[in-house]
């Protein structure tokens, strides 16, 4: 019988290692969850992610009718993370509610859960969109209140205004028939108040963060602005501090409650993962890091947690989340 080195007992004890979790009483087999707008909605790719270790995918963010977004180009890599202005693009909610039908099932045999994100121009809309997003049956909704790339229509994001965002919340959970996480933006005095009011209007979950801004990047030659939108969304590493710090308000303000929150901006690695749990998110979104690391990021990522819970004797997510609050 062949022995087993150190290494390779440390390493067959981390896959043991149990990284599952509840977000809002739905089972993930780990703390991983695809960020939305960041890929599309087809079955293949889904299927590909759920064998790859995925633990929950997003959809892009749907509206009641089909958008088609900004012109290219819409997605700049400067360097330090992504800047976008994708313009919320979307067949709208009639052909989604098919395609997360579809993808639901390619990923239920996985075991892995879908969030469907929706986006719409009023509250009165919201409840609509939610009416019919249900028919798709996501195991959860997504709301999307704090996309920083609006037409000039909107005078700000929703998310900006707490007692608004508040109304949005009561709206989507009176037409929703599974649990509703919104989706905050930074930019806002104190995210955490946005967050307690939407959580006392019922929100199950908060998602932190969309992406920063606007901003703009110039190409000095033309002294124009890359973007054909001229400002876009700023998301990746350079906004991971500032992702940490609103995770972290939010996980404080909300202590005592049931409400969980997904911890999103600028994770790359399994560092960046822990360091989420460790401000008390219950699962971490990815989004930009596929654009540098590709689709193996989240098993990558799972791994390293994993290792990290073998290093300090951990068995379980829940024996180190939101250690550093105090
Ligand atoms: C190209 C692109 C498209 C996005 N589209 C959406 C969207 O449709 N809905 C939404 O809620 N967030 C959208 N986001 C924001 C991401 O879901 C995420 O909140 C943000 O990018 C921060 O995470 P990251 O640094 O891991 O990318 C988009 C981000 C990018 C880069």
């Amino acid at each position: 019988m062949e022995s087993i080195g150190t290494d390779q007992k440390e390493t067959a004890a981390a896959d043991k290692l149990d990284l599952g979790v509840t977000l809002c009483g739905v089972r993930m087999p780990n703390p991983t969850v695809l960020a939305s707008g960041i890929l599309g909605l087809s079955q293949e790719v889904f299927d590909r992610l759920a064998h790859l270790g995925i633990g929950a995918v997003t959809t892009k963010s749907c509206s009641l009718q089909p958008r088609v977004g900004w012109h290219n180009p819409t997605i700049v890599n400067w360097g330090h993370g992504l800047i976008n202005a994708v313009g919320l693009s979307n067949p709208g909610v009639e052909v989604m509610v098919d395609e997360i039908r579809t993808a639901k099932l390619a990923l239920k045999k996985h075991g892995v859960p879908i969030i469907a994100s929706i986006f719409a121009n009023t509250i009165f809309d919201f409840g609509t969109l939610t009416r019919y997003i249900s028919e798709a049956e996501p195991d959860l909704i997504e709301v999307n209140i704090s996309c920083p790339n609006i037409d000039t229509q909107h005078e700000e994001m929703f998310s900006s205004n707490a007692y608004v965002s508040a109304q949005v919340t009561r709206m989507v959970k009176r037409h929703a028939r599974c649990p509703v996480i919104i989706k905050l933006s930074p930019n806002v005095d104190s995210i955490a108040a946005v967050a307690k009011e939407v959580v006392n209007a019922g929100a199950d979950a908060i998602c932190a963060i969309n992406s920063l801004g606007p901003g703009i990047i110039l190409d000095i030659d033309t002294a124009r602005p890359i973007l054909a939108n001229r400002t876009g969304g700023v998301s990746g590493p350079a906004i991971r501090p500032i992702a940490v710090r609103c995770v972290y308000d939010i996980c404080k303000a909300l202590k005592g409650t049931p409400a969980q929150v997904i911890g999103t901006g600028g994770v790359t690695d399994a560092r960046d993962a822990i360091e989420m749990i460790l401000v008390g998110a219950t699962c971490v979104g990815i989004g930009s890091a596929i654009y540098h690391h590709g689709f193996n990021v989240f098993n990558d990522i799972s791994t390293g947690i994993q290792e990290y819970m073998g290093r300090h004797g951990y068995h379980s997510l829940e024996e180190f989340r939101g250690k550093a609050l105090g």
